[in-house]
Parts: structure tokens; C-alpha cells; sequence
């Protein structure tokens, strides 16, 4: 496009400005609003303004720096040579210009490459001295970033020593693994708190935690793929596959998938290869990076302010595809909350086929002003979930209208009410709605509620339409001659499924509290709860007052907690539970995994609320490992009063603290509340 001078200066301005808004949310608030592509194309255009109208370049602008502050919450670490970001390319007539750039400066034919997947996480700076991990930090600006050493060790696939004694600097990226990120975001819902747009966001969020003992409670993981400084001479390594092999021999993680291309054309069909098989690796990869392979060649390419030019990044066209909305579906969920879900016609997106995307709530649709009829274009959000990204315009129909939300549940005709400060509708139907019905049941039987195998979906519908149960505790009541007669029901499916809910009624007090449905009240809230109050009955009886005084249990879960109680259907309904057998005790169960679990634990001082001799006890039940000195390989000292020089060298160590409070809070809050001779901590 072309501008004139006061044109191009006033568009310089407006695409710098929004740029450096994109980069404020991406880098410092992990919450971009917009797609990679869409910002790749927001720079490309202001890079070549820049380049054309150059006396309008300000100083420092957004395009020649790496993005991202460093907020001053954590320690400042300032590097002492620039961590770059890289250049992209999009196409493949850009990445074959990049290797004729490389070829023509170095006056070779033929330059190797190593090409790399581009692994879609955190940059971050790690030193080792001696083999020992002494720092760590985020890429942050380039220039200083944010010290997360505390944080780094406790993601366990970072070793803490290395296998020889080296001092290095090196390079790598933290990622969530998809599983993880799905398991999380899981949890999370069910707790109701917000959920990551993606697994970079929830990396990111999860490694800038100012209490890094939440960043050990989530699954992170990295990769190394730059030795960015030696602490001594070396002469082992002088090719990026060889670096590549050399950190991996270390034992520090790298990406497997890497490859040493000797030609553009192996280079290409790597490309090819990564463009679709990326799809089935359990990381999220926003690209591959192509470089010189011979590291003596590489300063002969040297730098530019951002990026180096002997390396690049080839940049996965993202998988955006138009369709049509042929309709807008409400569907209700177990709490009531009315979900608008587009129908599309049917396409392909990242190789599966897409007919159903969530839209969220009435304001998204406001936003996006989404309508039926529109032609919108979708894509998978962190790869997984169709997402709905915006409307194309130009294509909408004439006479099309806003959606409408309703003001009714579409299932039973009750009023559906929009609570203050809530972005839902809920249905006020209660359990005189069918839906919610029909979804608690599902709920109550579900792997992680009261895990009643042959309790799906389709089963649920069956003994809905032949009126055998209205609410959960019919579920018990369900006979070998009731089941008689139901379509797809044999004598052996029936037989399993009587068997299973039989022994579901043995389940942990904690199971029963979730699969009861209370709103805000998730898998770990249940697992507090049982934990505090030990049987239903006095979960039942407590007050406002006694629940708030569970560590993590606000007003809201208190109060969602005692309407529950104190509907007369649900007691009725737990009374039964209790006289058809059910568990409703909590019975101390074997701990599997905690926050403790191999972690190497210091204790020092003196404690008020437990004897040490027994926080020691529970420590090592906890699966931690209490060892006497402080050391690299601590994961963590608790203090309790006047400690001694042990806290001072776990802070030399930059070794995570904690006090004794934070210690049981932090427990609690995982869900492993701390006995004591007069209850729980
Ligand atoms: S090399 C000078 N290699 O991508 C070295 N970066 O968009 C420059 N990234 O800031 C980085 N995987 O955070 C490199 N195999 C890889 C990478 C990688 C992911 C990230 C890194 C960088 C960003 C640039």
C-alpha cells in the first residue's frame, strides 16, 4: 500500500502503538489477543514502512526489539550478552532466499544446517558451574529478564547436576505438555477459575509464579538447544549437532526430532515431514528453525539488534478455514449455565473434521457480533479445541440479524437469569430441568466422580426415556429386573453395570462431595473438604464460619456449599445415598503423588503448631525425602523460628523458603493438609 509522508507517519505510529500493545500481552501478561499470524503480519507491515520511510523509524522501535518487560515482582538478572529473538519467514520461496542469503556470505554451494522444531513455550537462560545449576532466568527483553531459579527447580526434568562438571550457559524453552495442559484446564473448570488460551500461556503463568512451589505443582517441562557461553575452554563441540548431542549427553532434555541437513532439499522435505507430523507430538510446535550448522560460520553472519542472521525461523502456516454457521445450539450444562456452540458446516481443520466450535458466552458473541448465516473462520485452539476466530464480513448475507441470547432454558421453559459479574446464563430450573437432570447423572458417575463404569452418556439417556431414574440415588435402586428389557442391555451388561454401582458405593468420602455436583466445588475443593470435615454429616452441619476457615474456601464455594445443604430435594437425596450404603466417611487413603513426591526437604528451626519430629514423619509419608544439609540439590527448606545458618545458605542457594504457615498452606492447598496433635494445620 502506498502512503504519503504524513499518511505513512500517522500509520507508523498506529501499527508501533499496536504492536507494542500486542507485545505488552503477549510477553507481560500472557494473554495475547490476537494470532501469531495476525501479529506476524502486523510487524511485516510496519518493518516495511520502516524500511521505506526510515527518518519516521523512532528510536527503538518495537520492530528492532525483542518483545516483553520485566515486571518487578521477581529478581532482575541482566545478561551479558543479548538473548535474540529470531527472524521469520512463511513461505518456502522465504526460506530459500534465507539459504541463498547464508550461501552467498559465506561463498559456499552448499552450507549445512541443522533444523530444529520449533518448540512453543518460554525462553529461558539457565548457568551451570561445575555441573551444578547456580541460575536461572526468562529471555524477558533480551537485555535483562526475570530470575526464576526457585521456580526452574522445581520442574523435574531439569536436572539440578549436570553429568560432568561443566560451566555453561545455556539456552531453552519451557513448555506445558499438551496432556498436562489439558488436565489442568480440567481442573481449573471444575474449580471454576480461568482457563489458558493455550499451553504456551499456561507455561508462562505457571513458570512467573511468585511462589515457585505453584510452579512445581504444574507439569512443566524444556528443551535445550543453545550453549551460549563456555566457563572454560572447550573443544568439544563445533557444530549445532553436536551441541545438540553434547547438552543431551549432559542430561538435559532436547527435542528428539532435530536433523542435520546437508542440502536445501533435505532442509525442504524436513519442512514437509514436521508440517503435519507436528500434530501428534504431545507439545505444541509453532514452527522449525533452520541453522548454520557449523558454529565457527556463524559469527561471519553475525547479528542483527534482534535476531541472528545464520539461523531463521520457518514459521507452520496456521490452519484457519472459512465455513458457514448454519445455526446457534444452547445446550444446558449440570450447573444450569446455558453454552452457545455454532453448528458449522462441516470442514477440515488440522486434519480432523470441525462441525461444532464453543462459542462461550452471550459477550463473545456480542463481540465477534457472530451470526447465523455468517461465514466465520475457525481454527483449533492450542491445536484441540475449534474456536470460532472472527467473522468475515464481506461475506455476511444480507438481512442477517444479531443473535439473540435467550432469556429462556430452550430445555424446560424456565427463566434463565444472568447473575451480576457472570459472563453465563443459567437455567433457574433447577432439578425440574431435564438437562441438568440428565447431566448430573453423567457427572455422578463419571471416572473422576464416583467412577460407575457403564454409567455413560448413552446409558443415562436409556434410563432416563424408561423413567428409571430421576436422580442419583435412583442410580441404587436400578435391579436386574428393572435393567430387563432396556434396549442394548443383555444380562451381562447389566450384571457389569449392577456390579460397578455396588462398588461405587465404597468410594472416598472426597468422591462423593464432587460427584454431588455443588457448584464451585471441583476436585480439589472436595478433596480439602473431606479432608477438613471427615464425614458428610459434618460437612452437612458446617455454617458459613466453619467453611471459610478451610485454607482456599472463600465465601463464594462457603455459600455455594451451604444453599446446597440447606435445599430440602438435596437432603433428601444425601439421606437416601447414606441408607442404600453409601461411604460417607473419609477413611485414610494411601498417597499416591505430592508436591513432595523424590523432592529432597530441609527442615530447620523450631516449629509452633506440630513437634519437627513429626512434620519429618509426615514429610517422608508425603514422599519427600528430609535430609540434613541444604544443598543445590534441596528442593526446599521449611523454617520455623529462629532458624539458623541453614536459611541463610538455602538463600545463597537461591533454594525456595518457606515458613512453617506457608509450608501447611501450600500443602493444603494441593490437597494434603497437615496433621497435628489438635486437628489439621
Ligand atoms: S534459537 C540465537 N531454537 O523461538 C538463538 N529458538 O521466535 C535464537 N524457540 O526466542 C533462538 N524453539 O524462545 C531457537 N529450537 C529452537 C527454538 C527456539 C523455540 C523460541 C525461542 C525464541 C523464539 C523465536
Amino acid at each position: 500500500m502506498a502512503w504519503n509522508g504524513g499518511e505513512a507517519a500517522d500509520r507508523l505510529r498506529q501499527l508501533q502503538e499496536a504492536v507494542a500493545y500486542h507485545n505488552h500481552r503477549y510477553y507481560d501478561l500472557d494473554d495475547p489477543e490476537i494470532t501469531d499470524a495476525e501479529y506476524d503480519t502486523l510487524v511485516q507491515e510496519l518493518a516495511s514502512l520502516e524500511k521505506q520511510q526510515p527518518e519516521y523509524q523512532s528510536q527503538g522501535s518495537v520492530t528492532g526489539r525483542v518483545g516483553g518487560t520485566v515486571t518487578a515482582a521477581m529478581g532482575v538478572v541482566h545478561f551479558a550478552s543479548s538473548v535474540l529473538s529470531l527472524n521469520n519467514v512463511h513461505s518456502e520461496e522465504e526460506l530459500q532466499e534465507f539459504y541463498l542469503r547464508v550461501s552467498a556470505a559465506l561463498g559456499q554451494e552448499r552450507p549445512s544446517f541443522t533444523a530444529e522444531l520449533k518448540i512453543d513455550g518460554l525462553s529461558v537462560v539457565i548457568w551451570y558451574r561445575d555441573g551444578i545449576l547456580q541460575k536461572a532466568a526468562t529471555r524477558g527483553d533480551g537485555n535483562s529478564g526475570e530470575d526464576v531459579t526457585a521456580n526452574v527447580r522445581m520442574i523435574r526434568d531439569i536436572p539440578q547436576t549436570l553429568a560432568q562438571p561443566v560451566s555453561l550457559e545455556i539456552r531453552g524453552e519451557v513448555y506445558m505438555p499438551r496432556s498436562a495442559f489439558e488436565s489442568l484446564n480440567q481442573n481449573r473448570e471444575q474449580e471454576g477459575l480461568a482457563l489458558f488460551a493455550n499451553p504456551r500461556n499456561a507455561a508462562a503463568g505457571s513458570l512467573r509464579q511468585l511462589d515457585p512451589l505453584v510452579t512445581g505443582s504444574r507439569a512443566l517441562s524444556a528443551f535445550f538447544y543453545q550453549i551460549r557461553q563456555w566457563g572454560e575452554p572447550h573443544d568439544s563441540v563445533s557444530t549445532q549437532h553436536g551441541a545438540l548431542e553434547f547438552l543431551a549427553g549432559l542430561g538435559l532434555p532436547v527435542e528428539p526430532h532435530y536433523q542435520f541437513c546437508e542440502s536445501y532439499e533435505a532442509v525442504v522435505s524436513y519442512v514437509r515431514q514436521w508440517e503435519s507430523a507436528r500434530r501428534d507430538l504431545n507439545y505444541d510446535t509453532d514452527g522449525l528453525v533452520l541453522k548454520l550448522d557449523n558454529l565457527s560460520l556463524q559469527p561471519v553472519l553475525g547479528d542483527t539488534q534482534k535476531a541472528p542472521r545464520w539461523a531463521v525461523a520457518y514459521k507452520f502456516p496456521p490452519e484457519e478455514v472459512l465455513t458457514q454457521i448454519l445455526a446457534i445450539e444452547i445446550s444446558v450444562g449440570r450447573t444450569g449455565v446455558l453454552t452457545p456452540t455454532a453448528i458449522l458446516k462441516p470442514v477440515r481443520v488440522a486434519q480432523t473434521t470441525v462441525s461444532r466450535a464453543s462459542l462461550h458466552n452471550e459477550d463473545i458473541i456480542r463481540e465477534r457480533d457472530i451470526r447465523v448465516g455468517d461465514t466465520v473462520y475457525v481454527r483449533k485452539a492450542g491445536e484441540i479445541i475449534p474456536e470460532v476466530v472472527r467473522v468475515e464480513k464481506s461475506l455476511r448475507p444480507a438481512g442477517s440479524v444479531p443473535f439473540v441470547f435467550p432469556e429462556r432454558c430452550p430445555v424446560c421453559g424456565s427463566q434463565a437469569v444472568r447473575l451480576p459479574g457472570e459472563a453465563a446464563y443459567r437455567c433457574t430450573g433447577g432439578m425440574a430441568c431435564p438437562a441438568q437432570v440428565r447431566e448430573s447423572l453423567i457427572h455422578f458417575g463419571s471416572r473422576d466422580a464416583m467412577d460407575i463404569e457403564g454409567l455413560g452418556e448413552k446409558t443415562v439417556d436409556l434410563l432416563l426415556a424408561a423413567g428409571l431414574v430421576a436422580r442419583v440415588d435412583d442410580i441404587y435402586r436400578l435391579s436386574a429386573d428393572s435393567l430387563q428389557g432396556l434396549p442394548r442391555f443383555g444380562a451381562l451388561s447389566s450384571q457389569k453395570l449392577l456390579q460397578s454401582i455396588e462398588e461405587s458405593k465404597h468410594r472416598a468420602l472426597d468422591r462423593l462431595i464432587f460427584a454431588l455436583g455443588m457448584r464451585y466445588v471441583g476436585q480439589r475443593v472436595s478433596t480439602l473438604l473431606a479432608h477438613h470435615f471427615h464425614t458428610m454429616d459434618q460437612l452437612q452441619a458446617a455454617s458459613m464460619e466453619d467453611l471459610v476457615q478451610v485454607e482456599e474456601i472463600g465465601e463464594t464455594i462457603a455459600d455455594s456449599v451451604v444453599h446446597f445443604f440447606t435445599q430440602p430435594l438435596n437432603q433428601d437425596v444425601i439421606a437416601h445415598l447414606k441408607d442404600l450404603g453409601l461411604n460417607m466417611v473419609e477413611q485414610e487413603s494411601l498417597v499416591a503423588q505430592t508436591p513432595l513426591t523424590g523432592k529432597a526437604v530441609v527442615v530447620t528451626g523450631t516449629f509452633v503448631q506440630i513437634p519437627r519430629k513429626s512434620l519429618e514423619a509426615w514429610i517422608g509419608q508425603m514422599g519427600g525425602k528430609v535430609t540434613a544439609a541444604v544443598s543445590q540439590r534441596t528442593a526446599l527448606v521449611v523454617v520455623g523460628e529462629k532458624p539458623g545458618s541453614k536459611a541463610a545458605k538455602a538463600r545463597d542457594l537461591q533454594v525456595p523458603i518457606m515458613t512453617e504457615q506457608e509450608f501447611f498452606g501450600w500443602m493444603a492447598d494441593s490437597g494434603f493438609p497437615v496433621r497435628t496433635p489438635g486437628g489439621l494445620a
